[in-house]
């Protein structure tokens, strides 16, 4: 399979916001956007995005994790770029809508069809920075996607960057491509200077998230992350990764901690970093301050490997859904 995420269904579903209201989706071929060069998107950054996965069971069946929140965290962040907000019930359609044409793409375990919704401001108007788009274009795009780890999993090696921020107070919780780009120089400038994966951002030593995954130290039955607040992107694998650790009997700490406090705990303690993407994944290496530290010496990784399993074993149908997380297509 070719690399994640550039690899496209031959259908996807779109809908405008014009004249204060969303008009009916369209489901057409994939085909190029036209728009005017002085689009708000362009100038101002007014797009925010999900990304999120239906999976195909043993049986055939189509199944998509947690579409209502992911429809609520992209309301989320459209409200926060005062983006017209889409309705639940139009988002969710068209995501089950598209899910159904592209069903023939959904790939079999351990691949999934990863489904991008797309929101962008479309005013033409190059004078309206401090005013936001009052016409939008909503549309969700379908990628077939393998296992992230063919091959077999690879503990990721990451910076600690105690200086810079991927976001600011306002926008972290926002899933919106200024966070992306602003994580992007520092992300690059460590690969080049330390031959990391990931950068974590830990700004005044607030140990945060990395450029496109959240952050968790993981235990034998204890799991610690920072709490939700304005400041990073409140992932649903991270949510769903604590839910499932309180099931297995977990104590699970949400509180802020600082990088000395990591740096501790990780003597003896297992990392992984958390999203849609690649699930659990575990760290082998931190770099700080020019140091690499080895992560739990000698860890062959089960405290990880048991939350993820128990994470895919919902995803493929083999483990009880529960809390209901599933929304099976068609
Ligand atoms: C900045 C950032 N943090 C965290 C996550 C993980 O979120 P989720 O588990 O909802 O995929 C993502 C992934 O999309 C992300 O881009």
């Amino acid at each position: 399979m070719t690399a994640f995420g550039t690899q496209f269904s031959d259908q996807f579903v779109t809908a405008a916001y014009r004249d204060g209201a969303w008009q009916p989706a369209e489901l057409k071929p994939l085909e190029p956007l036209s728009m005017h060069p002085a689009a708000h998107v362009f100038h101002y950054a007014s797009t925010c995005f999900e990304g999120f996965k239906a999976y195909r069971w043993p049986d055939g069946s189509v199944h998509v994790f947690r579409l209502p929140d992911h429809v609520a965290r992209m309301q989320k962040s459209a409200a926060s770029l005062h983006l017209p907000v889409p309705d639940a019930d139009l988002l969710t359609n068209m995501v089950l809508d598209i899910v159904a044409a592209n069903r023939d793409d959904v790939p079999e375990l351990p691949g999934a069809l990863y489904l991008r919704p797309t929101l962008i401001g479309t005013l033409p108007n190059i004078g309206a920075a401090a005013s936001p788009s009052t016409e939008a274009l909503l549309y969700v795009l379908t990628s077939p996607v393998g296992d992230y780890f063919a091959g077999g999993i690879r503990p990721l090696k990451i910076l600690i960057d105690d200086e810079n921020a991927r976001s600011t107070r306002q926008l972290g919780s926002t899933k919106t491509g200024g966070n992306y780009a602003a994580a992007l120089g520092p992300t690059l400038a460590a690969k080049a200077k330390y031959g990391v994966d990931q950068v974590l951002f830990c700004p005044e030593s607030d140990v945060q998230e990395t450029g496109a995954a959240n952050f968790l130290v993981i235990g034998d039955n204890h799991v610690l992350t920072k709490p939700l607040d304005s400041t990073f992107l409140h992932g649903i694998t991270r949510a769903s990764t604590l839910t499932l650790a309180r099931d297995l009997g977990y104590e699970v700490e949400e509180r802020p901690f600082s990088v000395a406090e990591l740096m501790q705990s990780i003597k003896d303690t297992d990392a992984a970093l958390s999203g849609t993407a690649a699930s659990l994944t575990p760290i082998g290496e931190m770099v700080y301050r020019d140091e690499t530290h080895t992560v739990n010496p000698g860890s062959d990784y089960a405290s990880v490997m048991r939350l993820r399993n128990a994470l895919s074993a919902v995803h493929s149908g083999e483990r009880e859904d529960i809390h209901g997380w599933l929304t099976r297509v068609g």
